[in-house]
Order: C-alpha cells, then sequence, then structure tokens
C-alpha cells in the first residue's frame, strides 16, 4: 500500500521522513512502526502533539531492502525520487507551515539541499518555496536513534526548539 501524509493540512509544522517500512507498507501512515514509537515517544517529551502535525515522507513506497539508496541511480536521484521530491514539494506549499521537520539526511538533502545531518541538526534555516517563507529544522531521523540511544534526548531538544519556532 502506498503510504500517504496525515494530518491537518492547516499544521504549523510539518514532519518529513525517507520512506514507508515495512510497518507503514502495511497501515499506510507514516511512523506507525518502531521509528514511530520512537518519534511519539520523542514528540511526546517535547510536548508536541502529533495528531497537530502533518506527517510525511519524501517517497510513498517502500525501497528495495528498506534502504533509500536503491532511489539512486549513480548518485544521482532516480526519476521515481525527482517525482517524490516534486510531490513534497508541492505538499508543503499546499500546507504552508511555518516550521519543517527534516527527519535525517534524505529529507535534509531533498528540502534544503544540505548533506550532513550530525552538523546541521538544530539549526533553523530560513528557505523559500514559489515565494512561501518556512523554517526548516533538521533533526535526527528516530531510526537512527534506536541504532544509537544516546540520540534520543538531542531529539527531544531539538524538537523543543520546533515548538519555540513553530
Ligand atoms: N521511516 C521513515 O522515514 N518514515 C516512515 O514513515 C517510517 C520509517
Amino acid at each position: 500500500m502506498r503510504c500517504v501524509a496525515v494530518g491537518p493540512t492547516t499544521a504549523k509544522v510539518m514532519l518529513v521522513g525517507e520512506a514507508p517500512g515495512a510497518v507503514e507498507e502495511q497501515t499506510g501512515v507514516p511512523f506507525t512502526g518502531g521509528a514511530g514509537k520512537i518519534l511519539d515517544a520523542a514528540l511526546r517529551s517535547a510536548g508536541l502533539r502529533r495528531s497537530s502535525l502533518y506527517i510525511t515522507n519524501i517517497m510513498q513506497v517502500r525501497p528495495e531492502g528498506n534502504d533509500f539508496k536503491k532511489f539512486y541511480i549513480k548518485g544521482a536521484p532516480s526519476p521515481e525520487l525527482q517525482d517524490g521530491i516534486a510531490r513534497l514539494r508541492k505538499e508543503i506549499l499546499k500546507v504552508k507551515p511555518n516550521v519543517v521537520v527534516a527527519l535525517g539526511n534524505e529529507p535534509l538533502k531533498a528540502i534544503v539541499g544540505l548533506e550532513g545531518i550530525t552538523k546541521w541538526r538544530g539549526s533553523v534555516l530560513r528557505c523559500g518555496l514559489e515565494g512561501w517563507e518556512f523554517k526548516v529544522i533538521p533533526a535526527y531521523h528516530p531510526a537512527a536513534v534506536m541504532r544509537n540511544w544516546k540520540w534520543f534526548p538531542i531529539l527531544v531538544l531539538d524538537l523543543k526548539k520546533v515548538v519555540r519556532e513553530q
């Protein structure tokens, strides 16, 4: 099943992940598997209500072997990934959020064109898209936090910044 965005199109905050995993492929809803549980815990700790957020991914289909690199061909975005990025831009223009949270490297690259989540996480980046100005706050991807628990409080810290900047 395609995994499509959830949440109010009037949301002030938009969360952007990479692509659905096995659970999201079944439920059709972003962040409903293991990474979703971590995200939910971090949102709660930061004081953000999940139901108030618009939550989406760059891709609506699961990559082979859960490997996002499958969406690249010789280092360049595949036509499928280019379509995903174009759709994401349309979603940003539809929702017009004040803050977009880029969860991990891929959304950071897709939205701002920057690389290196460890370097950029917690920054407040000013972005514009066809006249709409918004902030992008990069944060660690919850699946990365699952592999490195030391990052959980850092994810919460960055989400608290989202609360202040929204
Ligand atoms: N990882 C993501 O990036 N998005 C999801 O929806 C689930 C896992």
